[in-house]
């Protein structure tokens, strides 16, 4: 039931203007003794041309108020409505439990496609904390617009181009060993490359660019280590999605587009948009107040911006999306804007549906990361260590809990992306061990520490029977607090998707578990009056199924015990 659209529609019949601009109006008050919710009178009293104080005097003795409203009030220019809170209850209730984990779900984006591009780790690198951002935010935000019933086309456009892999496969050829490489994964490679940086003559220097060349010319032999590298790569960080339960539909990266570039080179020449300047091909964006987006180098080498124009292409033509995410640290908001700049100057409408969703950086127990000082924490060991700390909690709170390592996984790296998903996305996040994985406050195991709570209620309880229930005892602060959460779920995930924004659920997420917490020590469920006990207990589920589908929306595991 949307209370809101209800009184919306109540006060429309009085005004005259429709129901869908009074919805628009209606505020939740800042405080609870003016209401559940507010009509604000300020805007009708142009149209109306009387002072809101007098329209909300009118309002309030005309207005035929919907059952679930007890009583309404007119406060200045305000008409505040105060709820039944059984009738609300029962209908939020009962509601979610129709719907269970479904509850918030929504078709809107039925038949659309939204291409996200996230993680797009590199090749030869190994994941740094600073990839945890763009992975648990691409993940979580793929999961809601999946939960609103778009179609997702997750992508790890990787960073597979440059003539780093020349002098790669040059330093394998020279020194390398393939059962080496095999056994050490990236690292093996990371040496070849700083021992060839170090010790490469002129001559060495000569056959590595040859080398990039063979890779571009497609060279079977340069292909297949080219492509081995990348499976060494894919397989040391397949064991960090693994962790994370994150798959992608495209491992298409930026050595992907090598012949797709020329075809929007010619354009850009043909458009008359390509000019040389000091040593390269660039698009001039001045007029923007942007520097040169740089296209061609002098020796005709694309560059890092040339494979994101080849590649928004190929997305909207293989794709037809309707909205591309490109989910990439705020340090490439210039890059991005040149791009889609670009795009909008070639005559493409569709440019305006790229969109950058750029995040803060990560910095660990206080220190930021610097590969020059040392300080590189890498991502594997973070959260092959959270898990492990999860562990040694669990040995110390609940040794005898069964599949002590699988609850271990889902709380340490619950933890982890809790942690990194709360502040806005915007904001640098400083990561500390004892904050992560505190079981109590807004965090991740406090959550998931509810939701093992409403399971073991409902696993206690007599089968839940609603129809028993009896509404009219959920009117206690904490039981009317925690419907009014209940409630806004589905508003929240709205919000969440529209401004890319997953920390609006985790916010709500560490709300909803503490106003589960205070209704759970304030009230007693087993062993009550059936009536009251059935309410409760319907309570408990219902917070059960929203704190499962929320952790859910953040790529977070909701153990049933911990
Ligand atoms: N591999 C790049 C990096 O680590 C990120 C790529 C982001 N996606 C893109 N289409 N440019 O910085």
């Amino acid at each position: 039931m949307d209370f809101k659209q209800e009184i919306a529609a109540c006060v429309a019949a009085q005004t005259g203007v429709s129901a869908e601009e009074c919805a628009g109006y209606i505020e939740i008050p800042p405080q609870k003794d003016m209401g559940d919710f507010a009509f604000p009178c300020f805007k009708l009293a142009r149209i109306l041309r009387k002072a809101p104080p007098q329209i909300a005097q009118e309002l309030k003795a005309s207005v035929a108020l919907p059952d679930f409203v007890a009583s309404c009030e007119a406060v200045g220019g305000y008409l505040n409505f105060f709820l039944d809170s059984a009738k609300r209850a029962e209908a939020v209730l009962r509601e979610i439990d129709a719907q269970g984990e479904r509850y918030g779900a929504t078709e809107q984006g039925a038949g659309k496609t939204v291409c996200m591009d996230y993680s797009s780790i590199n090749i030869a690198k190994r994941c740094h904390i600073g990839h945890l951002t763009t992975t648990v935010l691409g993940n979580s935000l793929a999961k809601i617009h999946r939960f609103l019933g778009y179609n997702v086309v997750s992508i790890n456009h990787l960073g597979d181009w440059g003539t780093q892999f020349g002098k790669m496969l040059c330093a394998f050829k020279h020194w390398g060993d393939r059962a080496d490489v095999e056994e050490m994964g990236v690292n093996a490679l990371i040496e070849l490359y700083v021992r060839f940086e170090k010790e490469a003559d002129d001559a060495m220097q000569e056959e590595a660019r040859a080398w990039f060349k063979k890779i571009e010319d497609d060279d079977p032999e340069a292909i297949e280590l080219f492509s081995w590298f990348k499976d060494i790569t894919l397989k040391d960080v397949a064991h960090i999605y693994d962790l994370l339960g994150i798959t992608f539909d495209s491992y298409a990266g930026e050595s992907f587009y090598k012949d797709k570039c020329a075809p929007v080179i010619e354009e850009l020449k043909e458009k008359e948009l390509l000019e040389f300047s000091e040593g390269a091909y660039v698009v001039k964006l001045d007029q923007f107040d942007m520097p040169p987006c740089l296209i061609l180098k002098a020796d005709g080498a694309t560059i890092y911006a040339t494979r994101d124009l080849a590649a928004a292409f190929y997305r909207k033509q293989t794709y037809d999306f309707d909205k591309c995410l490109y989910i990439v640290a705020y340090q490439q908001n210039l890059h991005f804007k040149q791009v889609f700049k670009v795009i909008e100057l070639m005559g493409y409408p569709w440019a305006k549906d790229l969109v950058h969703v750029p995040f803060g950086m990560v910095s660990y127990e206080g220190e930021t990361l610097s590969t020059r000082k040392g300080h590189v924490v890498y991502l594997d060991e973070v959260l092959d260590r959270a898990c492990e700390k999860a562990l040694s909690i669990i040995n110390e709170k609940n040794p005898d809990l069964a599949d002590k390592e699988t609850v271990a996984r889902q709380v340490g790296i619950g933890a982890v992306v809790f942690y990194d998903l709360f502040a806005g996305r915007i904001k640098d996040v400083d990561f500390w061990w004892d904050r992560a994985l505190n079981f109590d406050g807004e965090t991740g195991p406090y959550v998931q520490y509810a939701h093992t709570r409403c399971c073991l209620v409902l696993a206690k309880a007599p089968a839940l029977d609603a129809d028993k229930a009896d509404f009219t005892r959920l009117a206690d602060e904490a039981a009317r607090d925690l419907v009014a959460l209940l409630e806004a779920f589905p508003a929240l995930v709205q919000e969440a998707a529209e401004k890319y924004e997953p920390s609006v659920i985790t916010r709500y997420a560490a709300g909803l578990a503490q106003a589960y917490n205070r209704f759970y020590f304030d009230n007693r469920i087993l062993g009550e009056e059936e009536d009251v006990m059935q309410a409760r207990l319907l309570v408990t589920k219902c917070t059960r199924d929203v704190l499962k589908t929320a952790l859910g929306l953040l790529g977070i595991e909701a153990p049933e015990k911990m």
